[in-house]
């Protein structure tokens, strides 16, 4: 019997040694870790048990007969991550380049398969050449099996994509269905067609890194929710963002203890400037009202005129959706639109309650935004708002102008609760532009038309430029000082803690795409 034990030893030794010592080091030198090494620093000590480790691919074909490598390529298995239940699959880039085939990827499907049954996350580790050239199209057969299952467990259970090396062609399609993606900086990249395709197609030269790398993704696509200086920061990045999910759909995210203390925050009293025209960091507001360093920011440098992030407040995990004054007078457009409502989505279908701080001139005008449909893009926001059914609060710190103020999760739309502090101005829109309009005529026949433009915009203002109006309709809740805020939103999410809306019965809505 020795022997046979033996020789599972040796199976399993061999098993361990990816695609051998000469490509781990190159896979080193390249800045990066291996499939193992990774899966050790994400998961709990000792808690990763490998699932499928001896299977092998079944080509014969292009001298693959003498390329079989246990495990073929990924590593995949489950394990706890914070004391939880997690599933993760980690490419191993040392084995025929991470390329996915036949049997890679039936071992990437039936982690997914255990994950949606049993409820709990999958983090998948992308490090890939891409569909193995040499098995055809069982290689395309197997992403699409992929895809499938990406897109079943899309609001069933999270899924986090880590890009730690080359993501390219179809791979980018299985990352692009899960709801976050994390790149690392200058070692991965993620494009449809490469650098050599997009010369012969557009004929513009453009480096891998500039066309697909962490910042490209970051700031100009938006594809990449979070980017990473290094490997390890972006897995201490996943596990960060992972302790503000719950495991599944049915499930809250862990809370973690709060004891009550005097919540009052002075500062936030001297955060909004007086002149309305003036810039402000929202952020500022954020970290003030939410408990001390919990503030996750996503997608921090796409779309900065809105911010988006997970945080906890009372020990609750919640989204935080702001304007961002400081950034194009917080306006929304086409792509903050997009932000803002994939996050307002990921929220609502993972029960993590959402708090808006809204100040927020309207939407941008202009061609550009118009006909690359601002209307459409717009109306995602405005829709993930009016279907979120967890508890929403919004505080309105200044401006809420025009259609903007609707869709900024208005109580209109199903918020439910909504403050505004003194310095809130809610009006169809700014005193200057409405005064311009409405007393055109006036103006324009004045003796000194500018004198009557500032008058009409001071008599216009006292009459909208204050959240009283909205307040004694009820559309705002309660005005509030800036220094309660964090007080009464504690409050308030506890007093909504169980609340339940069932939805109209429908198979799906169909959100303006
Ligand atoms: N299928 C099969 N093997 C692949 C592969 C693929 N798609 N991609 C990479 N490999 C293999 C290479 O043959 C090489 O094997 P070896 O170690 O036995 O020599 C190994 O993976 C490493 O690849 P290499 O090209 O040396 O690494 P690199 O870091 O210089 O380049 C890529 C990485 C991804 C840019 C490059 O391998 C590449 O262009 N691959 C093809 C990408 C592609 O077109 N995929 C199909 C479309 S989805």
């Amino acid at each position: 019997m020795s022997e046979k034990f033996d020789t599972l030893k040796e199976i399993r030794e061999e098993s361990l040694q990816g695609g051998g010592p000469k490509r781990v080091q190159s896979q080193h030198d390249k800045g990066k870790l291996t499939a193992r090494e990774r899966i050790q620093l994400l998961l709990d000590d000792g808690s990763f048990e490998e699932i499928g480790s001896l299977v092998l691919h079944r080509s014969n074909l292009f001298g693959l007969d003498k390329m079989k490598f246990y495990g073929d390529g990924v590593v995949t298995g489950y394990g706890t991550l914070n004391g939880r239940l997690t599933y993760v699959f980690a490419q191993d880039f040392t084995v025929l380049g991470g390329s996915l085939a036949e049997a890679h990827a039936e071992k990437i499907c039936r982690i997914m398969d255990l994950a949606m049954e049993n409820g709990a996350p999958v983090i998948g580790l992308n490090d890939s050449g891409g569909a193995r050239i040499q098995e055809g199209v069982v290689s395309l057969g197997g992403y699409a099996d992929i895809f499938y299952r990406n897109t079943q467990a899309s609001g069933v259970i999270p899924q986090l994509s880590a890009i730690m090396g080359p993501c390219a062609g179809g791979a980018v399609y299985s990352p692009a269905l899960t709801d976050f993606i994390m790149m690392v900086e200058n070692t991965s990249y993620m494009f449809v067609t490469g650098p050599n395709v997009v010369k012969t197609v557009t004929h513009e030269e453009v480096t891998s890194e500039e066309l697909g790398g962490a910042s490209a993704h970051a700031s100009k696509s938006g594809v990449t929710h979070l980017t990473y200086p290094n490997e390890v920061a972006c897995i201490e990045g996943i596990k960060t963002m992972l302790s503000y999910m719950p495991q599944n759909c049915e499930e809250q995210a862990p809370a973690l203890a709060y004891t009550p203390g005097d919540e009052k925050r002075p500062a936030l009293n001297n955060i909004v400037p007086d002149n309305s025209n003036q810039p402000y960091d929202m952020r500022e507001v954020i970290s003030e009202v939410v408990d001390e360093g919990t503030f996750a920011e996503i997608h921090k440098d796409f779309a900065e005129n809105i911010v988006v992030g997970f945080a906890r407040i009372g020990g609750r995990s919640i989204g935080v959706v702001a304007n961002q004054p400081a950034f194009l007078a917080g306006v929304l457009d086409i792509k903050s639109s997009q932000k803002g409502a994939r996050f307002v989505r990921f929220c609502d279908s993972f029960n993590i309650p959402l708090l808006v701080f809204e100040d927020v001139p309207g939407f941008l005008p202009g061609t550009d935004q118009e006909w690359n449909a601002i209307i459409t893009n717009g109306a995602k926001l405005l829709y993930a708002f009016s279907e979120a059914t967890v508890p929403r609060i919004t505080v309105i710190t200044r401006k809420a102008y025009g259609g903007a103020y609707d869709v900024m999760n208005s109580k209109h739309i199903g918020a439910d609760m909504n403050y505004a502090c003194p310095s809130a101005e809610i009006a169809v829109m700014g005193a200057k532009g409405a005064a311009e309009i409405i007393f055109k005529k006036e103006i324009s026949s004045a003796d000194d038309p500018e004198a009557k433009l500032a008058e009409k915009e001071a008599e216009y203002a006292e009459n909208f430029a204050n959240p009283y109006r909205a307040a004694a309709r009820g559309y705002v809740d309660e005005v509030i000082l800036p220094e309660q805020t964090r007080e009464k939103l504690i409050k308030a999410f506890k007093m909504l803690e169980n609340k339940a809306v069932k939805l109209p019965r429908k198979k799906h809505g169909n959100i303006p795409l």
